[in-house]
């Protein structure tokens, strides 16, 4: 599964990347509103520093104005994927931009049927947003299950972008189910690495270690 980094935050994404775990970049406008800096400056460096996709955000709501958007924010770099929301005017947008071979991430996905329509449009990537479906008591992972069996069916080349990952077990769960890529910010990626019994663990060597009074070095 790739990682993608859901962050505008620039040093959080070099500390992951120098680590290999960044494979791509997702912003949304309200991330790029966190970052509190012109969002073509911070896509500029993004892409400049990852090689893989970094999706930006159209703001428009029909297509045409997405379709204008979109066409702008591509020449911020080659590895800009332009995300238009999962409404029928995204869709028509994201028909018309994966169509002049730009990557088209559809967003804002809830319901098997809308990621239905993002392949049929071209979709480079669809967006499922796992963490507000939990919210609602809605089984997020469930939605990740039935796409890819749905895409599997018919062999649609769209990538599962698992999205609004809150924990280290979302991505467990994205990776289990065979989601293409997941999407998470800093701190849920960094806390996969935590165990409870890994701490204790190396509590106590290091406990018995002092005990012997030898150093490695
Ligand atoms: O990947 C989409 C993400 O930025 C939204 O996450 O936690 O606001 O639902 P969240």
């Amino acid at each position: 599964m790739k990682f993608f980094v859901d962050t505008a935050d620039i040093d959080a994404i070099r500390e992951l990347n120098e680590l290999g775990m960044v494979d791509g970049v997702t912003t949304n406008p309200s991330l790029i509103a966190k970052s509190g800096r012109d969002f073509k400056e911070v896509a500029a460096e993004i892409c400049a520093m990852i090689a893989g996709p970094v999706s930006t955000e159209t703001v428009a709501l029909d297509a045409e104005g997405m379709i204008a958007e979109g066409r702008e924010l591509a020449k911020i770099a080659e590895n800009i994927a332009i995300k238009v929301p999962l409404t029928w005017e995204g869709l028509k947008a994201c028909k018309v931009l994966s169509g002049e071979g730009r990557m088209v991430n559809v967003t804002l996905c809830f319901s098997a049927n809308q990621a239905l329509l993002a392949a049929k449009a071209g979709a480079t990537f669809i967006s499922p947003f796992v963490g507000r479906l939990d919210d609602l008591n809605i089984d997020g992972m469930e939605l990740i299950a039935e796409i890819r069996q749905i895409y599997d069916n018919y062999v649609f080349s769209t990538e599962i972008l698992t999205a609004s990952v809150r924990t280290a077990n979302h991505m467990k769960e994205a990776a289990l189910l065979g989601a293409d890529v997941a999407t998470a910010p800093p701190a849920v990626i960094k806390a996969m690495a935590s165990h409870v019994l890994t701490d204790k663990g190396l509590d106590a060597f290091l406990k018995d270690w002092e005990k012997t009074g030898q150093k490695i070095l």
